[in-house]
């Protein structure tokens, strides 16, 4: 069916309901080029302006989905689950777990983003691996999901060719922050894939592109509605960042700190507690992620499976597997920095707040991310942390260790963090890691 674009724009601009036929127009029309960007851009402002419908959400969704390849994991014995994170700081939970939740037997195809904006990204991450090929075809992608129940890889151009080309004029049309355009891009990949099942983690505070939790439970639910009416089985925590996750903030250091926490030696570490948040998400993003796959029904059993995992080592030979099979030389993970800087506390107090964002973007001044999409990363910089909020801090104490391979950033980085970080005396109210879980049943809050 045929309409005129300029219709269509005022249609929305004036909060009109679009059909099914409408956005399916719009979205094969952009992706063959028929469209030109300046009508798709005014849309796009008009969606964020006057929002959009759960239905016209859905449609657009799967519109999007259809513009590309599909995958199908029907084949295999258990459901295929994916994890998806709306993005963090020192957020690693994606090299846990996808070892973790194979283990136990269920299939785990994860395709994977870079860093974006302030937050890092996993096939950054996997790429401070010597050799480890996030791009592998997807039909070797389909092979090692079939044959090691995991794999990990990058967005093809295959996936979705819609999303690729809507998702960088949103990036330049200032047209990114709108939730049901968030919810359709992040759903028809997820679709597209083939999973059986999908956890999201939903994270909000400083540190996150959602600030406050009502935002992120709203996300959620557009997410998880979207999910449940495409008939996939899939639930969403809502998880708090207003710490960086973990003890690192980087590439490969994070890497050693999940090789850290599937391998015990954290706990000899002088700083176990500093791990403790990397190890809860984990775990609990894996439990829910085998309630969702129908093999387990109770929370409790799929938590002591997980945790099973884990200490027993399963987890980290399925790691360990997973490099192999991708081209990556884990034991020649590199370490050591050109450079390093400590920054001491300037006061006594109890670490009141940071600022996550400005700790990100401190990352970035090390070169442990991108300024612009062609930059490349240098894998070893990055920051360690040496308190969570609440925590007693003693005037000169390290607050943070910055390392990279150019000392560049150093002087800018520190400022960032100086900024970023509040001590003070009053007592402090620490969040609960965990805010709460959505289902298509409701939110359920934790506490
Ligand atoms: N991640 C995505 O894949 N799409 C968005 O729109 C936002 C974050």
């Amino acid at each position: 069916m045929s309409f005129l674009p300029a219709q269509l724009i005022r249609k929305k601009r004036f909060k009109g309901a679009h059909s099914k036929e409408e956005l399916e127009f719009l979205v094969n029309g952009y992706t063959s080029g028929a469209i030109p960007d300046y009508q798709m851009s005014a849309w796009l402002m008009a969606v964020c302006l006057s929002g959009m419908t759960d239905q016209e959400t859905s449609w657009l969704t799967v519109a999007m989905m259809n513009s590309g390849r599909k995958l199908d994991f029907s084949n295999l014995k258990s459901k295929a689950i994916d994890k998806h994170s709306t993005g963090g700081v020192g957020d690693k939970t994606s090299l846990i777990i996808a070892p973790l939740v194979a283990a136990a037997e269920i299939p785990v195809p994860m395709m994977a983003g870079r860093g974006l904006g302030h937050t890092g990204g996993t096939l950054d991450k996997l790429e401070s691996i010597p050799g480890f090929d996030v791009r592998l075809d997807l039909e070797k992608f389909k092979v090692l999901i079939g044959q090691l129940g995991t794999a990990i890889i990058g967005q093809t151009k295959e996936i979705c060719p819609a999303d690729l080309k809507l998702y960088s004029l949103r990036d330049v049309t200032g047209t990114v922050d709108s939730i049901p355009l968030i919810c359709a891009s992040i759903m028809s990949k997820k679709l597209a894939e083939g999973v059986g099942g999908l956890i999201l983690d939903v994270k909000y505070g400083s540190g996150a592109f959602m600030k406050t939790l009502p935002e992120a439970v709203a996300l959620a639910k557009g997410l998880v509605n979207i999910g449940h009416h495409a008939g996939i089985s899939i639930a969403a925590l809502l998880t708090q960042m207003d710490q960086p996750l973990g003890r690192y903030i980087g590439n490969s250091c994070e890497v050693r700190e999940c090789l850290e926490i599937m391998d015990g030696s954290y706990l000899k570490t002088p700083k176990p507690s500093l791990y403790e948040d990397t190890k809860e998400l984990s775990l609990a993003l894996a439990s829910q992620m085998l309630i969702l796959s129908g093999k387990y029904s109770e929370i409790s059993a799929a938590r002591e499976m997980v945790n099973s995992l884990l200490s027993g080592g399963q987890a980290l030979s399925k790691f360990y597997e997973l490099c192999r099979a991708q081209g990556g030389k884990i034991d020649q993970l590199p370490t050591q920095a050109k450079h390093e800087i400590v920054i001491e506390a300037q006061q006594d107090g109890i670490l009141r707040s940071y600022n996550v964002e400005e700790i990100g973007l401190a990352g970035i001044e090390l070169g442990a991310g991108r300024r612009r999409a062609e930059d490349q990363i240098d894998h070893l910089a990055g920051i360690e942390i040496f308190f969570k909020i609440g925590e007693p801090v003693e005037k000169d104490a390290p607050l943070f260790r910055l390392f990279a391979n150019s000392d560049r950033g150093f002087k800018e980085a520190t400022s960032r963090l100086l900024a970023a970080t509040k001590i003070s005396d009053a007592p402090v109210q620490v969040e609960p890691l965990i805010a709460g879980v959505v289902t298509p049943e409701g939110v359920f809050y934790a506490h």
